[in-house]
């Protein structure tokens, strides 16, 4: 049975996409079963009051996705071995996970390697990077601010430090976050922590046993996903859509009752640069507490604001004692500083300190007490002020661009801080061969799934546009729309 038009020439998305999810549908449905010939070509534009050349365009997606199969003279037919593909979300409502195609983890290969050393290299020019180019880094006040610290300190600059943290340190952190509205609660504490990454290992070594589930978003932080692979946890998908992580999927997820942990990155997202509302996360804190899940809420680009005020963190709402806070200066200040800070209730802290301790012992001296005095100066506001405006400036120049030159259907976002956004393009692109086909033009950006535990975002890539100066972004985002629009056209 063929179902009447269910298009609308309206929508954002356009026909023969439209025309492709809804015949895809069928299939998934059973409706068309696997071997079934496909009505002919004429049939279904009459049908479904399209150009024959929609359909043919809707076929062509479908042959190449694995769904269908053409006999040279006899038709198109549904394909015996269907392609596993997850059960159909509604794209409007998700569409930051893309299509419902997925690749396999071979196709992937060791990514984040990878893309950390394409963000290196000098010949390309690459959006794949996830850390602020040295030209915004402020290498002088860094640099003199090390020379006075090493005078002031003298021998003690070379002694381990206390292990939960260099005292300066914790006292200028804490003070930071109580001028930003967020002080540390009575009954918390802070605890340095080389870096966000480092901060989630060891809560995951400390809250969960391998074989845990860990609920992530999809999309994810790839380093994330990566290390919960690694430490042989499962991560589990909740997907997010443009107001970040969706509390009624998670609501269902929950359901289930055998989840440990919630990973999530609210503000400024990485890889879509959304951040949660705190409607959603005061939902999504009860949802969790309900549970029994503790919340691990990693704000590594939550200082990186340039529009609008701060989003209450999940720990500043009522009723967080289940809530893991990890900040980093990796991105406001300098990766290489490997600092950041685990903010956690008294109890949970002190399990964690246990497991930090044995594997980092401490933590440099000398970088924690130049971190304390920029904080105490006012050097890093000072800082963060012009960081901010270059990446304001930054983002508008790649979203300009990409508006000029990327398809009319592409999704992007719009993030009100951070370095990424994040693009949905037409279901029919491929990230991996569009990747592929960048690098040898000289160009990169990470495809959409390094970012997905299940292999989707076949259509999305996320661009960090804080790397290069507006005028260099502008000109290789036009040369990779160019690439989008010169892919070969589809063959039915
Ligand atoms: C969301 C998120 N968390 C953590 C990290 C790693 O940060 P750190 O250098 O603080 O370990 C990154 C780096 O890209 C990130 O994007």
């Amino acid at each position: 049975m063929i179902p009447s038009s269910t298009l609308n020439p309206g929508a954002a998305s356009p026909l023969y996409l439209q025309l492709q999810r809804t015949l895809r549908s069928l299939i998934q449905a059973s409706e068309w079963k696997a071997g079934m010939r496909l009505p002919a070509v004429p049939e279904l534009a009459q049908r479904f009051k399209v150009h024959r050349l929609t359909v043919l365009k809707a076929l062509a997606g479908l042959k190449r996705t694995g769904w269908v199969q053409t006999v040279a003279g006899r038709g198109s037919f549904v394909a015996d071995h269907l392609p596993e593909a997850p059960a159909l979300l509604d794209p409007d409502t998700f569409p930051f996970q893309g299509s419902s195609l997925r690749v396999r983890e071979d196709e992937l290969g060791p990514w984040l390697g990878e893309t950390l050393e394409l963000a290196q290299n000098r010949l390309l020019v690459s959006f794949s990077a996830g850390f602020p180019p040295s030209d915004l880094l402020p290498g002088e006040a860094l640099r003199r601010l090390y020379a006075k610290t090493m005078r002031e300190l003298d021998a003690s600059a070379w002694v381990y430090a206390a292990p939960s943290g260099h005292a300066s340190y914790l006292e200028a952190v804490a003070a930071w976050l109580g001028a930003e509205g967020e002080p540390v609660p009575p009954g918390w504490g802070v605890r340095a922590i080389p870096g966000a990454q480092a901060g989630l290992a060891v809560v995951l070594e400390t809250l969960t046993v391998p074989g845990d589930r860990v609920l992530v978003e999809s999309p994810c932080y790839m380093g994330a996903l990566a290390l919960i692979r690694t430490l042989g946890r499962e991560a589990v998908p909740v997907p997010v859509d443009r107001n970040g992580l969706n509390p009624d999927r998670l609501a269902s997820i929950l359901q289930k009752g055998d989840a440990k942990l919630l990973f999530t990155v609210p503000t400024f997202h990485n890889p879509t640069g959304m951040t949660l509302s705190r409607a959603r996360r005061e939902r999504i804190l009860a949802l969790t507490r309900q549970h029994g899940v503790t919340v691990v809420e990693d704000d590594t680009y939550g200082d990186l604001r340039f529009i609008g005020g701060r989003t209450p963190s999940f720990r500043s709402l009522p009723g967080a004692e289940h809530v893991i806070h990890l900040g980093s200066f990796s991105k406001s200040l300098a990766a290489g500083l490997r600092l950041g800070y685990l903010i956690a209730p008294d109890a949970v802290l002190s399990r964690i300190s246990i497991v930090q301790e044995v594997h980092t012992v401490a933590l440099p001296t000398l970088s924690q007490a130049v971190v304390g005095h920029y904080l105490e100066s006012g050097g890093f506001r000072r800082h963060l002020t012009r960081l901010r405006k270059a990446l304001r400036e930054r983002r508008d120049a790649m979203l300009e661009a990409i508006q000029a030159s990327f398809p009319r259907e592409a999704e992007v976002t719009e993030p009100k801080g951070g370095m990424h956004l994040w693009v949905v393009l037409p279901e029919d692109v491929s990230s991996l061969d569009l990747h592929r086909d960048a690098i040898s033009h000289g160009l990169g950006f990470a495809p959409g799934p390094l970012f997905f535990p299940d292999g989707r975002g076949t259509n999305c890539l996320r661009l960090n546009f804080s790397t290069h100066a507006p005028s260099v972004t502008r000109e290789a985002i036009a040369r990779l729309g160019g690439l989008i629009h010169a892919r070969p056209a589809a063959q039915p």
